[in-house]
């Protein structure tokens, strides 16, 4: 029998990463080969905007894709997010050449405002929504606090580039294929104070730790490179990463969705784990359990560096949160 399709509205879908995205969702990459799904595309109410989603709706008619089972267009968020299963927020501002994302905190958060309330009173009542646009964590926080009807832990970001970027680094590291590098770990905030920990991803199966046996490079070009990776893209494309951010994006709807063996890197609602601030949106290690739920992973095992560097990029989210606390509305 021919299942219900999925509703997933994915908002600037004319943008980069829609241009990237569409064809991986409606191909069967996210939900699965024999998924059917609609696409609400939801763009700005401007015309060069909204043409322009015009023509990529035309070319993902020209893909006559057999999963594609209908598409919206609309710059009207109430309609974008109408019964969604999926709200994949990826529209907003992207940074530029010597900018950090953080500061694109001001311009940037106000849109998911509006979009988390459409999304409390629009999608369906298990919607997923995932937050990619910059500054991921802490717009995915507004959201979270405009939908107050919706359980938390349904709202998350994106860190899955990152831990995609950690894992190829580590790989080449170790002259093995990425493929041998497994739960992959970034704590904290999708920006320049992210913390991705050597001691608990694995390569071959052991602590990458033992596996490198260098912990200057570990502690040192490992991290840097990882944390700023996104600007490396940017000087060298003239462009932030929009191919890549739509596989991570694919990885982590696929997994929340389908659930997986192993660990992942998620920006979900902090619950005090690893004395993270509760209430922060926070990259943890998650184990996905399948019916697109998560738990965070318990009892990891921190070294004095990474205990400290975690609790420097909580700070800066704590910062974000209070910098935004005029969209967090009465919930904050
Ligand atoms: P882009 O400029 O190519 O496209 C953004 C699109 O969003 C545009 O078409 C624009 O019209 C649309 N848009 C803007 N405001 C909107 C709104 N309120 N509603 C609907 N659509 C809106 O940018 P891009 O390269 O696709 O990047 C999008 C965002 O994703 C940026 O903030 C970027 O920094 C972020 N990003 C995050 C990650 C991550 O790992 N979390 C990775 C890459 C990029
Ligand atoms: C990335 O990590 O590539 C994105 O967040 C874009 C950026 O601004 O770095």
């Amino acid at each position: 029998m021919t299942k219900a399709p999925i509703r997933v509205a994915i908002t600037g879908a004319a943008g980069q990463i829609g241009y990237a995205l569409l064809p991986r969702i409606a191909s069967g990459a996210m939900f699965g080969p024999d998924q059917p799904v609609i696409l609400q595309l939801i763009e700005i109410p401007v015309e060069a905007a909204m043409n322009a989603l015009k023509g990529v709706a035309m070319e993902l008619d020209d893909c006559a894709f057999p999963l594609l089972q209908g598409m919206v267009l609309t710059s009207d968020v109430n309609e974008g997010f109408k019964d969604v299963n999926y709200a994949l927020l990826v529209g907003s501002k992207p940074r530029g050449p010597g900018m950090e994302r953080g500061d694109l905190i001001k311009e940037n958060g106000p849109i998911f405002t509006g979009q988390g309330r459409a999304i409390n009173d629009h999608a369906a009542r298990d919607c997923r929504t995932v937050v990619v646009g910059n500054p991921c964590n802490t717009n995915a926080l507004i959201a979270m606090h405009s939908a107050p009807d919706l359980p938390d832990n349904q709202f998350s970001a994106m860190t899955r580039l990152d831990q995609n970027r950690a894992m190829a680094q580590l790989a080449t590291k170790a002259g093995v294929h990425s493929s041998e590098v497994t739960d992959a770990i970034i704590w904290g905030n999708h920006s320049a104070t992210q913390v991705p920990d050597y001691k608990n991803t694995k390569i071959g199966g052991k602590s990458a730790q033992e596996v490198i046996g260098d912990m200057d490079w570990l502690q040192g070009e490992f991290f840097t490179t990882v944390q700023k990776r996104g600007a490396a893209i940017i000087a060298a494309r003239g462009l932030s990463s929009a191919m890549s951010a739509a596989n991570g994006l694919v990885d982590h709807v696929r997994d929340l969705y389908m659930g997986c063996e192993g660990i992942r890197s998620m920006c979900v609602p902090s619950d005090g784990s690893y004395g993270v601030t509760e209430g922060l949106i926070s990259s943890f290690p998650v184990h996905c359990t399948g019916n697109n739920n998560y738990e965070i992973v318990q009892g990891l095992e921190l070294d004095d560096f990474l205990k400290a560097r975690i609790e420097s990029t909580v700070a800066e989210l704590a910062g974000e949160k209070e910098v935004v606390a005029d969209l967090l509305g009465a919930s904050a």
